[in-house]
């Protein structure tokens, strides 16, 4: 009956195995499940999939006003250029034209009038990019310009903006300011971020027989690009499959903006019945897509001799572009951040989404946490050189902690906070305090290179804090011959997700990872997803894989007990050994097999959802986090004063990571992070010109950092002590001379 290609191991050797323990279960540095076939360029994406012969390529025709009545459109020259098969505009969309992720404002492509530049106009499918693109630009479009909103201090002055504003208060802020002894008043301008993730959007779409259609989807987000393709084809979701093995990186860049592409070649896909691939060029994709939400904060702030905060007044405007993507959660997270690691006291912290004549801003790693900290470092610094302190003493002072400094402005209980031992470890380990000291003297000695040095503290709050978001479902098979398949609602963009979840199931069974193969996320497979966002990836998918793999292995457990008469404590799944009461030893793929034969199911779903979370919008309170995570960096830098020229010499992270599943993929990450917070805030700057339009539409003007820029890798080491493991992430010394690498 069965047909056996691995001989069964003795007794001996099975006792053996499973004495030895599992090399691949939590907590293991294992590699990367795609890592070798990415440094090989064995690892498919979008792009690299076979084509058709009869595959379409679209390219979008974009805006070239930031506001404007469309007064003419004749897309007929368009058919005179060889290879063009089909020009839509936005008349032929079936369905529903809107793409809005949550609230609508984006159409799929302009209808009347254009509110960017880089608005898709006309999207034309040829049977070459070079040809569509040809064509597309034969189109004649005729506009009328209207005045456009582009700073957004006038557009906030004029209170334009995508939705509601949103205020949280805590105690009356006004009156603290006005009792306290000092008080500061400021405002700041942070900049937006081009995500650049090197593979651009991307949608490959093959119609069906059934009037549907398969996309193959660079996205964060399948069941929303799911549900606008089924919505714009006008076609139920059931129609619609979604199938995403791994983005060529994401960074929230794709957790709405994805669907653009993927709408429009389905609605192709559909009237031509050709299967249709479209990806954006990295100029259109820069113009065309939404970035890190720039913010205009301003803040009144009032302290005492200490530096210690009484009441405070904070508002934060993101620019949200031409219409509400995920605008109004970015602000609101942005609130949430706006105390950082500190206890505000009496405080209010206002939020607006500003309307703008600009590409829609969106997700961007932090998701506006990292705009809301920014304003309290800033005050925290303004408030050191005011009182001529220590920054790092203004801050510790200021932390969450001690009697009655543990709520948030927004009521939730700040737990677990290890920021203050993590402060002390780090300013012991970085040398913080001789460093300082040694700053001071060269700055003395040195007119114009100057040294600076800075502790600074990281809070940020994990869920989704639209509580409906923290859902997820997984989908695990076992097999007769102890192989398991693996899928679930998680994306994967290179950071490790499916590592560590199959890493969950691995442990659960006991077996190695090798056992398991990662599956693409599958709309059909695992449905109504949540976006691969805020941070909470492993954390649901990882839960439901797990709960998944559980309803099977009790499923063997209770087979086992019934079938060999041993109680439930005598079955045990040890490194891929079961072993049934005193004498019983299979090996899993075995024990699989005897299952199946005795008729019991080997596949299950799983399902998880965050406990305890909540939050009233109206009331402006709740507990919308399940937890915080902590961090610090302790960074040094190095500027030329007459030429701008700088360099970050040294960084040392501490990173509270609780028990990590895979220290080697949170190191990266946490490296990873650093380094692209580090772009944003040195050399990537996004220029737009007086028309709207962005002149920085490419590496050569808009700059990643380069590893020449970084600071250079040397120790990297655990910390034992705590109450959860915490992780040095790395402490990176310079060679050489000051500004050179
Ligand atoms: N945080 C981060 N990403 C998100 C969120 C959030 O709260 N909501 C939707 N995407
Ligand atoms: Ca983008």
């Amino acid at each position: 009956m069965s047909r056996k290609t691995t001989p069964t191991l003795t007794a001996e050797e099975m006792t053996a195995q499973a004495l030895k323990g599992l090399a691949t279960g939590v907590g293991k540095s294992v590699t990367h499940d795609s890592a070798e076939k990415q440094v090989c360029g064995e690892a498919i994406y979008i792009d690299d999939r076979p084509e058709f012969p009869n595959q379409l390529h679209v390219y979008a025709l974009m805006s070239p006003h930031a506001h404007a009545d469309i007064t003419r459109l004749d897309v007929s020259p368009c058919y005179d250029v060889p290879g063009v098969r089909l020009v839509i505009t936005s008349k032929d969309v079936p369905g529903e034209l809107d793409i809005g992720p949550i609230l609508p404002g984006d159409p799929m492509l302009a209808e009347g009038k254009v509110v960017y530049v880089g608005q898709p106009v006309i999207a034309v499918a040829a049977d070459s990019l070079d040809n569509a693109r040809k064509a597309a630009e034969a189109a004649i479009v005729e506009y009328t310009p209207l005045p456009a909103a582009l700073d957004v201090e006038e557009a906030l002055a004029q209170e334009l903006f995508v939705t509601d504003s949103h205020k949280q208060q805590r105690g009356d802020s006004a009156k603290a300011i006005s009792n306290a002894e000092h008080v500061l008043e400021g405002s700041l301008h942070i900049g937006g971020q081009e995500h650049f993730y090197l593979e651009t959007q991307v949608s490959s779409v093959i119609p069906t027989e059934d009037g549907g259609v398969i996309v193959y989807c660079s996205t964060q987000n399948p069941t929303e690009v799911q549900k606008l393709v089924a919505s714009v084809l006008a076609v139920p979701m059931h129609k619609v499959l979604i199938d995403m093995r791994r983005m060529g990186g994401g960074f929230g860049g794709k957790e709405t903006q994805a669907a653009a592409p993927a709408c429009i070649a389905a609605v192709i896909a559909t009237k031509t019945g050709q299967p249709v691939k479209f990806r954006l060029p990295r100029r259109e994709d820069m113009m065309m897509t939404g970035k890190r939400h720039p913010f205009f904060n301003q803040y009144k702030v009032g302290f005492n001799h200490d530096g210690v905060i009484e009441g405070i007044d904070i508002v934060v405007s993101g620019n949200a572009g031409h219409s509400p993507d995920l605008s109004r959660s970015i602000v609101d997270r942005a609130m949430f951040h706006s105390d950082n690691a500190y206890y505000l006291g009496n405080a209010t912290v206002t939020g607006h989404c500003v309307k703008t004549h600009t590409a829609s801003n969106t997700a961007y790693r932090g998701f506006g946490g990292p705009q809301g900290m920014m304003t309290i470092e800033h005050i925290m610094d303004d408030i050191a050189c005011y009182l001529k302190k220590d920054p790092l003493e203004v801050r510790k002072a200021n932390y969450y902690g001690g009697e009655g400094r543990d709520e948030t402005h927004y009521y939730q209980k700040v737990e677990d906070n290890f920021i203050h031992e993590m402060t002390a470890e780090l300013e012991a380990s970085s040398d913080y305090q001789k460093r300082r000291q040694a700053i001071r003297d060269f700055n003395a000695e040195n007119p114009v290179l100057k040294k600076g040095i800075a502790i600074t503290p990281v809070k940020f709050g994990i869920s989704f804090t639209a509580t409906f978001l923290n859902q997820a479902g997984a989908l695990v098979t076992v097999y007769t011959d102890g192989s398991i398949s693996l899928n679930h609602g998680g994306t994967e963009m290179g950071q490790g997700l499916n590592t560590k979840v199959a890493q969950i199931v691995a442990e659960t069974f006991s077996v190695d990872i090798d056992t398991i193969q990662i599956t693409a996320t599958n709309t059909e497979k695992v449905p109504n997803t949540s976006p691969t966002a805020a941070s909470s990836g492993t954390d649901l998918n990882g839960k439901a894989a797990q709960n998944a793999a559980m309803t099977i292995k009790q499923r063997m457990v209770e087979f086992a007990t019934s079938h060999f008469r041993v109680p439930e404590e005598q079955v045990a799944f040890s490194n891929g050994i079961v072993t049934i009461g005193e004498d019983k030893l299979f090996t899993f793929a075995d024990f699989c097999e005897l299952c199946w034969f005795n008729q019991v199911s080997l596949a299950s779903t799983g399902f998880y959802r965050t406990p305890k979370i909540f939050y009233d919008h109206d009331k402006a309170r709740g507990r919308p986090f399940y937890y915080f995570a902590y961090g610090l960096a302790c960074s040094e830098v190095i500027v030329d004063t007459l030429t701008g020229e700088y360099k970050v010499l040294r960084v040392d992270i501490l990173h509270d990571v609780g028990a990590s599943l895979n220290p080697a993929i949170d190191v990266g990450q946490v490296e990873g992070g650093f380094v692209q917070g580090m772009g944003w805030l040195t050399t990537e700057e996004l220029v737009w010109n007086e028309k709207g339009q962005l002149m920085t539409s490419g590496p050569a003007s808009y700059k990643i950092p380069a590893v020449q820029i970084c600071p250079l890798s040397s120790t990297q080491s655990w910390l034992k002590t705590g109450p959860t493991p915490k992780i040095r992430c790395f402490t990176r010394r310079p060679s050489g001379s000051p500004l050179s690498c």
